[in-house]
């Protein structure tokens, strides 16, 4: 099959890749492990039948973690394919742009939005949207890659020369600082706290050797490559 040269972050990588969604070691194995644990920042539904907005929910990666806890989960992604497969995976998902999500206002108890910041062309627009979907007191759950030179470093040259990342799955340009987005979140009425992530020393050399697939992300202070965000929209 002929391999087709796509623009860097052209989302349609995404849809050629798409037999990798489920496959735990390969091209989005990452995608796994930080799934797990955006979907640990997830409590129990407070009701049955909470509404759980996955925005960017690619192939559904969050499902297995969020199951049993209670939510109608909700994917939106701009890939047919990764639409398509999440639906595979017990998610309602749609195809859209989340630029103009088609959710009406105030209705998410929660928002998760995994790995997307990070890919999309007008981020002020994005989070708009995201803070718009969420009701008052609703949660925000987010991860995404950092704007530095070290993330660039790590998640774009060295990951895509040692083929741990697809080639031009991403766009540097489009890193997300991490204080404009606690400010862009404070715009839509949500108090983000960030944090950042690392994988387990001892998981990630196992990993590197070949000798396991999943590798659980810790907690740590620095913000400068992967981080996740938590915060609760006012009101309530
Ligand atoms: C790195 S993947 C993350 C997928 C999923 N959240 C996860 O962690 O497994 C990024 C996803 O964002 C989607 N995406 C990129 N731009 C988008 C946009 N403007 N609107 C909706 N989805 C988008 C891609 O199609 C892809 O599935």
């Amino acid at each position: 099959m002929a391999t087709v040269v796509r623009e860097r972050n052209d989302p349609r990588q995404y849809d050629d890749l798409a037999h990798e969604w489920w496959d735990p070691g390969g091209a989005f194995c990452a995608l796994h492990w930080l799934a797990a644990a955006r979907a640990a920042l997830v409590p129990e539904a407070a009701a049955p039948g909470a509404l759980l907005v996955d925005v960017g929910c690619g192939g559904g990666l969050t499902a297995p973690h969020l199951a049993g806890k209670g939510y109608r989960h909700i994917g939106v992604d701009i890939g047919a394919q990764a639409a398509r497969i999440a639906r595979e995976h017990g998610v309602v998902a749609v195809q859209a742009d989340a630029h103009r999500l088609p959710i009406a206002s105030g209705v998410a108890d929660v928002v998760v939005a995994g790995e997307i910041l990070e890919h999309v062309v007008d981020l002020d627009a994005v989070v708009a949207e995201v803070a718009r979907i969420l009701r008052p007191g609703g949660l925000l759950v987010i991860d995404t890659l950092a704007d530095t030179r070290l993330c660039k470093l790590l998640m774009v040259t060295i990951a895509e020369r040692a083929r741990v990342a697809p080639y031009g799955i991403h766009d540097p340009a489009l890193f997300v600082d991490p204080d404009r987005l606690v400010r862009l979140c404070a715009t839509g009425g949500i108090a983000l706290r960030v944090h950042g992530l690392r994988p387990a020393l001892g998981q990630g050399l196992a990993w590197l050797a070949g000798r396991r697939v999943d590798v659980q992300m810790l907690r740590t202070r620095f913000t400068n490559v992967v981080y996740q965000g938590v915060g609760v929209k006012a009101g309530a």
